[in-house]
C-alpha cells in the first residue's frame, strides 16, 4: 500500500500531458484533432517520439513484425512473465488526442515513476503500441494484437488495400524497414497480466462524477463490407427500367438494415460509416457501391442472430443488383478477468479514487489479449462523452488520476511469488 501511493506520488501530471500534447501535433488536424493512422509517416514519426522518452527512462526498445512496439523495464526477477499495459498510437482520419495515444503514455509514465521513485517491480513491466487498432485505414481493427495474440496469422491481412490501394503487407515492410535499427522481438508471449488505460469515450463517468470505470468486459462487435455491383449508365438516357443501380440497392439495401437491426431496448449499436459510390458522377448510374456495416451488442445469441442474418437481407433487398458481403471481423462479447479487476478497484480505494463498474462499448486491443493472459482495463472521463472526434478532452489531473491507478494495480500483479 506504500508502495502504491509512492509510485503515484511519482506519477508527473504535467511531464505526461506536455507527451500527449507533443504527440497531438503530429498529425494534427483542425480543431485540435489528429489524422496519425496506422503505419504512415506520422505513425512513425509519433513513435520515435515514444521511443527517445523510453530510452531515457531506461526501457529497452523492440519491434515484432506485426510492428507492435515493445518498451520493456526489468523487474527484480528479469526471467518472470512480465506484467504488460499499453495500447494503440493510430488515430482515426478525424481522431482527437487521447484515444489509444493515452493507454501507451500512461504505460510509459509508469515507467518513468518506477524509475523516478527507486521501485523495482518484482515482474518485468513491458509496454506495447498495438499496431492498427483504429482499422480506418486497413480493416479491421486490432490487427497488431490479433497477430501477437494468434487469433488470426498476420498473413491473412497481406492483402487488404486502404483507399490508395496501398496492400497491408507492403505498408508493414515499409514501415518495418524504417524500424530495422530497433532489436526485433518474435510475436507471440504469455504475460502475467495485462491492464490497459484508456478514455471513457462515453458520457458516464463525466455524468455521474467518477474518476475511474473499472471495465468489467467489452460488447461484441462485428464488422462486414457490402459490395453491390449493379451497371453504370447514362443518367439522361437510360430508362430506369433498364437500370441496374447500385445505389438505389444500396438504400433499399440499408433500409432493410435498419428493419433488421430495430432495438426497442437501444442497446444494439448499428452503423454504416462509410459508402463508397462508383463511379461517383452525377450524370452517371452508379455502377457500384461498398459500404461498411459495424453491428455490436453485449449479448453473444443477439449479435450472433442479427450478425447472420445480414448477407441474406442485402441480398434481398438490393435485388436484381447482385450484393456480396464478407465479414471482416467478429470479436464475441467478453468478461475481463475477476483477479485483475481486484487489483484495479484496489488500487483506486487506496489512493481514494472514486470509481465504478462499467462495460465497454468500444472494442480495444484488451480483447485479444485476453485470450491469453487475464486482463481488463482502466477508464477516465471524457469530457461530454465525446470521442472518434478532434473534441475529444480529459483534463490533465483525470489522466493522471488513471495512470496512478494504473501504476498500482501493475505493481500489485508484478509482486512475487503471485
Ligand atoms: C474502436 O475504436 C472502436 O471502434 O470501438
Ligand atoms: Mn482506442
Ligand atoms: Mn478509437
Amino acid at each position: 500500500m506504500e508502495q502504491a501511493r509512492t509510485l503515484a506520488a511519482a506519477v508527473d501530471e504535467t511531464r505526461q500531458w506536455d507527451r500527449l500534447m507533443a504527440l497531438a501535433k503530429i498529425g494534427a488536424i483542425p480543431g485540435d484533432g489528429v489524422n496519425r493512422q496506422a503505419l504512415t509517416a506520422p505513425d512513425r514519426e509519433a513513435r520515435r517520439l515514444v521511443i527517445g522518452w523510453a530510452r531515457e527512462a531506461g526501457a529497452e526498445v523492440s519491434v515484432d513484425d506485426a510492428a507492435n512496439l515493445w518498451l520493456r523495464l526489468e523487474g527484480a526477477e528479469p526471467g518472470a512473465a512480465p506484467v504488460l499495459t499499453g495500447s494503440h498510437m493510430d488515430s482515426q482520419p478525424q481522431g482527437g488526442r487521447f484515444d489509444g495515444i493515452y493507454g501507451v503514455v500512461a504505460g510509459l509514465e509508469v515507467i518513468c515513476a518506477l524509475r523516478d521513485s527507486g521501485i523495482v517491480p518484482g515482474r518485468p513491466l513491458e509496454v506495447v503500441a498495438w499496431t492498427n487498432e483504429e482499422g480506418s485505414r486497413f480493416a479491421p481493427g486490432c490487427m497488431g494484437s490479433m497477430a501477437w495474440a494468434g487469433t488470426r496469422p498476420l498473413g491473412d491481412f497481406a492483402d487488404i488495400a486502404d483507399a490508395e490501394g496501398v496492400r497491408f503487407a507492403d505498408a508493414l515492410a515499409t514501415h518495418l524497414a524504417a524500424e530495422v535499427d530497433l532489436p526485433h522481438r518474435p510475436l507471440g508471449g504469455r504475460p502475467h497480466a495485462y491492464i490497459e488505460a484508456h478514455i471513457e469515450q462515453g458520457p458516464r463517468l463525466e455524468a455521474e462524477g467518477f474518476d475511474i470505470g473499472v471495465v468489467t468486459g467489452i460488447q461484441g462487435s462485428r464488422w462486414f463490407t457490402a459490395t453491390l455491383t449493379g451497371a453504370s449508365a447514362h443518367a439522361g438516357t437510360t430508362p430506369v427500367s433498364r437500370r441496374r443501380d447500385a445505389l438505389q440497392a444500396a438504400v433499399r439495401a440499408i433500409n432493410a438494415l435498419n428493419l433488421l437491426m430495430d432495438d426497442p431496448a437501444d442497446r444494439l449499436r448499428f452503423t454504416i460509416g462509410s459508402l463508397v459510390v462508383e463511379p461517383g458522377s452525377s450524370n452517371s448510374v452508379a455502377g457500384r457501391v461498398r459500404f461498411t456495416i459495424d453491428l455490436r451488442h453485449p449479448d453473444g445469441a443477439i449479435l450472433a442472430a442479427r450478425g447472420d442474418a445480414i448477407a441474406a437481407a442485402v441480398a434481398e433487398a438490393a435485388a436484381p443488383v447482385a450484393a456480396i458481403v464478407e465479414e471482416r471481423f467478429n470479436a464475441p462479447p467478453l468478461a475481463f478477468d475477476d483477479g485483475v479487476l481486484h487489483s484495479i478497484r484496489s488500487a483506486a480505494n487506496v489512493l481514494d479514487l472514486r470509481w465504478t463498474d462499467m462495460p465497454s462499448g468500444a472494442f480495444h486491443d484488451a480483447q485479444l489479449v485476453a485470450a491469453v493472459a487475464p486482463s481488463a482495463m482502466i477508464f477516465v472521463p471524457s469530457h461530454n462523452g465525446i470521442s472518434h472526434n478532434p473534441a475529444e478532452f480529459t483534463t490533465a489531473s483525470q489522466l493522471a488520476a488513471g495512470t496512478r491507478v494504473l501504476g498500482s494495480a501493475l505493481l500489485a500483479r508484478a509482486r512475487l511469488p503471485n
